[in-house]
């Protein structure tokens, strides 16, 4: 195996990327960011440079497991402290397997500023299907606030909630509609500006290609199309799948698919690459970008208008893809077919103290000074709270019914696990502060695959429902979906030793306290890198 040196300059910078000009997040001068590229089996080195000058930074490698360096996790607060405005910091890790991943800023609300792109580890053996190109693409969505704006706006009293991004970006391109706000001036945003022109993927006639999809939204759930094509699902974040068609590909913030598209259309025009919002209903308008069929000109407005979108509140069928997604025949790795612990994790917006926070079992989550991994290893009790958030939530609590939650409460406790053993967590979903309303979660897991379960509708039923697990084929993965009003069952070993985040992908969800910490086998853990220590109570250990 080999070793892979990058470089990363983090820096903001002016940007339009969707007409719209705003101090974004660059990498290298780039957002999305380069992709790293590797072998399965390397060790990627990544030297980061924070040039932000006024802000802390940590970079978090999105699906990899980082078994045995827990510390190069690149998450602020559990396993360093940030990378210092004017420092540089170097990430150092083993990528074991093969497949699609992604990094991104894990601290404050910094992704979606820019900081985010994807990492890409070619295979040793040979995969379950042929192409003849690897293409990639990257969905956002995009807000013209800054990060700060809107963190100050969710912790306001009373609660003052974003709203919806003003667009959706393509691999970093979008359109806002500069006409709709006649008071900007040309030089804030302007149509014409060649950074907002839609992304391009030129396509060779009668070829198969590799499409690696990757979404890394703010809050949006999405559904991606490409215009006339079908697209064969055969990866999802970096496992084999039985392979399935689908016109529209559901994808959520934090998830990576690999389809495979045919360039078997009429060659004589363009297609359009479409993405909506779809879980909420939506105002933004799709993102666009050009299915370029070579040697067509590659800015032609394909003469067909976009395909339409699937209705936003159609949950049956994105939850009807979920269940779809199973392990290749050939790539099946049995998950353990019972359980030592099960923790069920209601969803719930709550109020406390008069702030809007989302809960897990009715505890909101907030971020330690001295992160958790430090503070674990070097016994630092009063560090965070040693009372450990509840494994289950008042059977009686109605998730149909506008949660009051009175005695929800703020805290930095985590859950610790046994080592080795194996994990059942059901992610329950219930009805926000408003009525009749449930939204969909992208959970996101660090250092693990889980197995996924089951999905279903409604409350978990404990005596019922785990009967119809699937224990024969089921997908590992690090982020799942939990749709509205439902359920998600996944499963995995607790045998990576360090403290991991499970958390919401949403950036505000998480910023507003949905998510949870796992510790196991922190004896185990080697000694930390001096690098990652300075704040909290780890000033001056080395
Ligand atoms: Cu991609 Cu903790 O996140
Ligand atoms: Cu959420």
């Amino acid at each position: 195996a080999g070793v892979r040196h990058y470089k990363c300059e983090v820096k903001y910078d002016y940007r339009s990327p969707d007409c719209y000009k705003k101090l974004v997040i660059t990498i290298n001068g780039q957002t999305p960011g380069p992709t790293i590229e590797a072998q399965e089996g390397d060790t990627v080195i990544v030297e980061v440079n924070n040039d932000l000058l006024t802000e802390n930074l940590a970079i978090h490698w999105h699906g990899i497991r980082q078994i045995g360096t827990p510390w190069f996790d690149g998450t602020e607060g559990v396993s360093q402290c940030p990378i210092l405005p004017g420092d540089t910091f170097v990430y150092q890790f083993v990528v074991d397997r093969p497949g699609t991943y992604l990094y991104h800023a894990h601290y404050g609300m910094q992704r979606e500023a820019g900081l985010y792109g994807m990492i890409r580890v070619a295979p040793n053996e040979p995969e379950p299907f042929t192409y003849d190109f690897d293409r990639s693409i990257i969905l956002n969505d995009w807000y013209h606030q800054s990060t700060y704006e809107q963190a100050a706006l969710l912790s306001s009293i009373p609660f003052q909630w974003v709203g919806e991004p003003q667009s959706l970006l393509i691999h970093g391109k979008g359109r806002f509609n500069c006409s709709l706000t006649p008071s900007l001036k040309a030089d804030v945003c302007n149509s014409s500006n060649p950074q907002c022109s839609p992304f391009v993927q030129t396509v060779i006639t009668g070829k198969t290609y590799r499409l690696r999809v990757a979404s890394l939204t703010a809050l949006s759930a999405l559904s991606f199309q490409i215009e006339g094509h079908n697209m064969t699902v055969v990866e999802a974040d970096g496992h084999y799948v039985d392979p399935f068609v689908v016109q529209n590909l559901y994808i959520y913030s934090g998830e990576t698919y690999s389809v495979i598209v045919k360039t078997d259309k009429d060659p004589s025009r363009n297609y359009w690459i479409t993405s909506n919002v779809v879980s909420r209903n939506r105002t933004t308008p799709p993102g666009l970008a050009i299915f370029n069929y070579y040697p067509n000109h590659p800015m032609r407005s394909p003469p067909t208008p976009p395909p339409s979108p699937p209705a936003w509140d159609n949950v049956d069928s994105r939850l009807a893809q979920s269940l779809k997604i199973k392990a290749h025949q050939s790539y099946i790795n049995k998950p353990p077919t019972t359980s030592d612990r099960v923790i069920v994790m209601l969803n719930t917006q709550n109020s406390i103290d008069g702030y809007r926070h989302w809960s897990v079992n009715n505890v909101s989550f907030f971020l330690p000074h001295t992160p958790y991994l430090i503070a674990l290893k070097e016994n630092f009790t009063d560090e965070f709270s040693q009372t450990s958030p509840p494994d289950s939530y008042d059977s009686n609590y109605d998730i149909f019914s506008v949660a009051n939650n009175t005695n929800a409460t703020s805290s930095n406790g985590i859950y610790r696990l046994q080592f080795n053993i194996t994990v059942d967590v059901i992610l329950q979903n219930a009805n926000t502060m408003n009525k009749n309303n449930s939204e969909t979660h992208p959970w996101h897991l660090h250092g693990h695959d889980f197995w996924v379960l089951g999905y279903g509708k409604g409350k978990f039923d404990v005596n019922n429902d785990t009967k119809n697990y699937n224990l024969v084929n089921p997908i590992r993965k690090n982020t799942v979906p939990v749709h509205p009003f439902g359920w998600t069952a996944l499963r995995f070993r607790s045998d990576n030793p360090g403290v991991w985040a499970f958390h919401c992908h949403i950036e505000s969800h998480f910023y507003m306290g949905m998510g949870v910490i796992f510790e196991e086998g922190i004896d185990r853990v080697g000694k930390l890198p001096s690098s990652i220590m300075g704040c909290g109570k780890s000033k001056g250990i080395n």
